[in-house]
């Protein structure tokens, strides 16, 4: 990351006593200040329903584990960080009660003289996105002469098309698109960051990226980790809404997108629009076959029990919630005509992996047939591994050494943690640091967001509405129903095994 210091600020964290807020919003907020990537003048005001003084909340901050891993190197840092941390209880239903915050912010701007500028960042139950909004611009402060107001949405933003719609019309009545930072934490990854590098910033892969010479993609998120805690909310969710809409569909524009005219967020935000715009919906009579939905069963993984979905805390013992998605899509666009995508993500699956692979097309005649079977059904493959073991592998088949022509698929491969100067900041470091820079790049668009749904909204409602439509078992620690594989295996193709060795090491995968 460059160090140009933002301007100063106020970050006002809504939901500062939750779970997102201390795992993950302090910790990269303290680590940005230890890197001094920070404006002198700045200040986080925590604001949520919790009933805690300036004190308690910097203890609650402490308490953290992710934030004491971070801090124990230097206790001078940590106690001027704290000084930094102010908290204000509210109830956040009150209309009333905003006039706290706004008595808070005029003290603490005037304290710190951070200038008016102030970010709003809303990690609360999505609930609240309509009404924080409203009531902070009934309070006036939506808008300030002379400085900046943002606002920063987590996910989940909608649940469906009409309400992702009608969020953003309610949104935009107090915030204009400018304003707006609408959060998907794997924009901020450097891997799904650096797929546009490396289509944009080399000759040699861009000439090849389309119909012309790609057979087809793969996109496969898989987590082994179940819903732990979170069952009460991702009952509400399941695969689709939770990473399919958001997460991969970003990772999709990554990969598909036209060049954009220049590396800003207008530019690439503008193409990665003309993307979701050209998602084809999966036809209604195609679901039960383009797009599978399962769920994990109780299963024994490394020799020990783990629980199904349905036993999980918070899950209805007859829920229908997918834990697992696979989908096949196309593009109806000039480059990716034609082009099937094959997109898969699930939890409870044999390891933690995030990867594209796109496979070419073969050579048009196969001149090593006899020597080779091997290399008659080897595709060549370039695989970016977006997590964990950030790289990219290329595949491509080799004379092996000696008589005749024997062909052997080799890998080449980059890992990003062969880079000297290896510094992969979290996801949210980079994504706050540049809404403080007021840079939206690595933000969602709020027209993107409707096309995405656009496209999930008629799986889901096929899913929803129709019971002849199964939602598959699959035991936890494989790797989904068999039916996804059915979905590849009638192109006569296979998912990519992301693991070498999946059964010896389930939460490591090597390239
Ligand atoms: C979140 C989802 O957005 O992303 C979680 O709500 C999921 O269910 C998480 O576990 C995955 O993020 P990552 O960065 O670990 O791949």
């Amino acid at each position: 990351m460059e160090n140009d210091r933002p301007e100063p600020l106020i970050l006002t964290i809504f939901g500062a006593s939750g779970d997102l807020a201390r795992r993950k919003l302090i910790p990269a907020i303290f680590d940005l200040y230890k890197r001094n990537f920070l404006p002198d003048r700045f200040v986080v005001l925590g604001v949520s329903r919790s009933k805690l003084s300036d004190d308690d909340f910097r203890q609650k901050v402490f308490l953290n584990s992710e934030f004491i891993s971070l801090a124990e190197e230097d206790a001078n840092l940590v106690e001027e960080f704290t000084q930094r941390l102010f908290y204000q209880p509210i109830d956040t239903n009150s209309i009333d009660d905003y006039s706290l915050v706004k008595d808070r912010l005029e003290q603490l701007e005037k304290e710190f003289n951070t200038g008016g500028n102030t970010i709003f960042y809303l990690s609360t139950p999505p609930l609240l996105y309509e009404k924080i909004p409203k009531f902070l611009a009934q309070h006036g402060l939506n808008k300030k002469e002379d400085c900046y107001r943002r606002l920063v949405i987590e996910k989940p933003f909608g649940y469906d098309l009409e309400s992702a719609k009608q969020l953003n019309a309610s949104l935009k009545e107090y915030f204009d698109e400018e304003s707006l930072y609408r959060i998907d934490h794997y924009l901020g990854k450097e891997t799904v960051q650096n797929l546009l590098v490396t289509r944009f910033a080399n000759g040699v892969f861009e000439p090849l990226w389309n119909r012309n010479y790609i057979h087809h993609v793969e996109i496969t998120n898989a987590e082994n980790i179940g819903v732990g805690s979170r069952g009460g909310y991702y009952d509400q969710s399941g695969a689709l809404r939770d990473m399919l809409q958001n997460h991969l569909m970003q990772v999709v524009a990554h990969v598909a997108m036209e060049p954009p005219i220049a590396p800003d967020a207008n530019s690439i935000r503008k193409e990665k629009t003309k993307l979701f715009e050209s998602l084809r919906p999966i036809a209604n009579g195609d679901i039960l076959k383009n797009a599978i939905r399962g769920q994990y069963t109780r299963s024994q993984v490394n020799g020990q029990i783990v629980q199904g979905y349905r036993e999980e805390e918070g899950v209805p013992h007859d829920s229908k919630t997918e834990t697992y998605a696979a989908v096949k899509f196309f593009i109806d666009n000039w480059r990716w005509s034609g082009v099937p995508f094959y997109a898969r993500t699930g939890k409870r699956l044999p390891t933690k992996v995030t990867e594209v692979t796109i496979t070419f097309k073969k050579p048009p005649h196969t001149l090593f047939r006899r020597q080779s079977e091997m290399f008659e059904n080897d595709f060549n493959q370039m695989v970016i591994r977006i997590q964990p073991d950030e790289g990219l592998m290329l595949n491509f088949g080799m004379k092996i050494p000696g008589e005749g022509f024997r062909v052997k698929n080799v890998g080449m491969d980059f890992h990003y943690s062969d880079l000297s100067e290896n510094d992969v900041p979290e996801a949210y470091e980079r994504l706050l640091l540049d809404c403080m820079r007021g840079d939206a790049t690595l933000y969602a668009h709020g027209d993107s967001v409707e096309y995405s749904w656009e496209f999930v909204e008629p799986i889901l409602d096929a899913w929803k509405n129709d019971p002849t439509i199964p939602v598959y078992g699959y035991p936890a620690g494989t790797w989904g129903p068999d039916v996804a594989d059915n979905l590849i295996e009638e192109d006569e193709l296979s998912w990519r095994n992301p693991c070498r060795r999946l059964t010896d090491d389930t939460s490591y995968c090597e390239l």
